[in-house]
């Protein structure tokens, strides 16, 4: 298993001077391309999923894939939205198996800003799941959309950044400095005077969007400057439809011909970035010093002193209820095949991680349906939470002195 916790694989990056690529997919070609680019460079990597994409592919079908292809990776794998625009996309995103979070309110006013990213920290910290504020605006967006992000660039100050982090509590913060999402005209003139003043303020992982078109001198002092983490699109979809381009050149007819060694040209582009940014041959520390992503199984198993019809309603009422609640994954209500067993019926909600056993517990929806409709009629009961037998071993390999170390720096 490689899904590891986001913030202990950019709070690494951060201390040791290199940053993580958070490649955008948008289909399986980008998704295989960039694991096995990530794979052959033993580097760590972000599978990232815009929601200003989610035109172009399922969302929920999609995931499902991303989630197995880090699952199975051999090299440490975070999976994030990106410019997630609201809460409910964010707990969409969760219960999907986000394990990190961008809430992107960066066109609202500062106040505004603020309110709008601290709710969307309150609930995703209850998961344990980190959150990627931005301040500023970074003008564009990813490859072939730029019409879609209206507006002109609008640099972070380090003073609201450090206004911004301290009342939010967002744990990454992607900042504008002159980079710009999409396809760049000439080079960009980025402010670093700007970007080492926010690095000192902060002293927290720092983000860069609009990858695309920085040259290596650039990305270098970036990473210098606390960057340890670039969104980068543009170029993988370019170098997509430069090979599709050649194919259909070379005669290339149906989709399997038009789309041959896309991978390999997405890959190639992948792999360089990887090694620009200094991520080649992190994978082994990384995985030493990272905490595993697991998810929790909560299972109850029940009995219950009501008729069969109420019975109905208690199940039916709970799988309506408890889906719906931070963190939550997915809800299965069983009733046994074998009905001289002790017990009768069973829940199993899988939980995005172990902190969602509390904060479930105490969440009022839970806490109004298990008064109202569970424990006065399913006093027979056993209730149990398990997290995978055999990830407990990497979890033993975990730094828990680095996030008291982030958050001391910020205070
Ligand atoms: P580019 O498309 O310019 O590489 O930017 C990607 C990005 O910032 C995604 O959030």
């Amino acid at each position: 298993m490689a899904l590891v916790h986001m913030r202990d694989m950019l709070n690494h990056a951060y201390r040791n001077g290199y940053a993580v690529g958070a490649f955008d997919l948008v289909s399986l070609d980008f998704l295989q391309a960039i694991v096995d680019a990530a794979e052959k460079c033993q580097a760590p990597v972000i599978l990232s999923l815009a929601e200003s994409h989610f035109d172009y592919f399922d969302f929920e079908l999609t995931m499902a894939a991303v989630e197995a292809a880090a699952r199975r990776s051999t090299v440490p794998v975070a999976i994030h939205l990106d410019h997630g625009a609201t809460l409910e996309s964010a707990q969409q995103g969760i219960r999907l198996g986000c394990n990190g979070i961008m809430v992107d309110n960066s066109l609202l006013a500062l106040e505004q800003n603020i309110t709008a990213t601290r709710a969307i920290v309150e609930m995703a910290h209850g998961c344990d799941i980190p959150v990627e504020g931005e301040l500023g605006y970074v003008a564009g967006v990813e490859g072939e959309d730029a019409e879609r992000h209206p507006g002109d660039i609008v640099y972070t100050s380090a003073e609201e950044a450090w206004h911004y982090v301290e009342r939010t509590g967002v744990d990454f913060l992607a900042v504008s400095i002159g980079t710009v999402h999409g396809r760049m005209q000439g080079e960009p003139d980025l402010d670093f005077e700007r970007l080492a003043q926010i690095n000192e303020a902060l002293n927290l992982p720092l983000v860069i969007h609009g990858g695309t078109g920085l040259s290596p001198t650039q990305f270098q002092r970036l990473i210098a400057n606390g960057v340890a983490k670039i969104n980068y699109y543009t170029a993988l979809a370019d170098a997509a439809g430069e090979q599709i381009a050649a194919n259909l050149s070379r005669g290339a007819r149906g989709y399997t011909q038009c789309v041959k060694d896309i991978q390999l040209a997405i890959g190639t582009e992948v792999e360089r970035c990887i090694r620009l940014w200094g991520g080649s041959g992190r994978a082994t520390e990384l995985m030493q010093q990272c905490r595993p992503w697991q998810n929790v199984e909560h299972l109850i198993f029940y009995n219950l002193s009501c008729s069969e019809q109420d019975a109905e309603t208690v199940i039916a009422e709970g799988e309506r209820v408890l889906a719906t609640i931070p963190g939550v994954r997915q809800v299965f209500a069983g009733k046994t095949l074998d009905e001289s067993g002790q017990y009768r019926y069973c829940w199993r909600v899988q939980f995005a991680s172990a902190a969602v056993v509390d904060t479930y517990r105490d969440h009022p929806l839970h806490v109004s349906y298990a008064n109202t409709y569970f424990r006065p009629n399913a006093g027979d009961r056993v209730t149990l939470d398990f997290a995978p037998a055999l990830g407990l071993r990497l979890q033993q390999g975990a730094d828990p002195s680095t996030d008291q170390q982030i958050a001391g720096h910020i205070s």
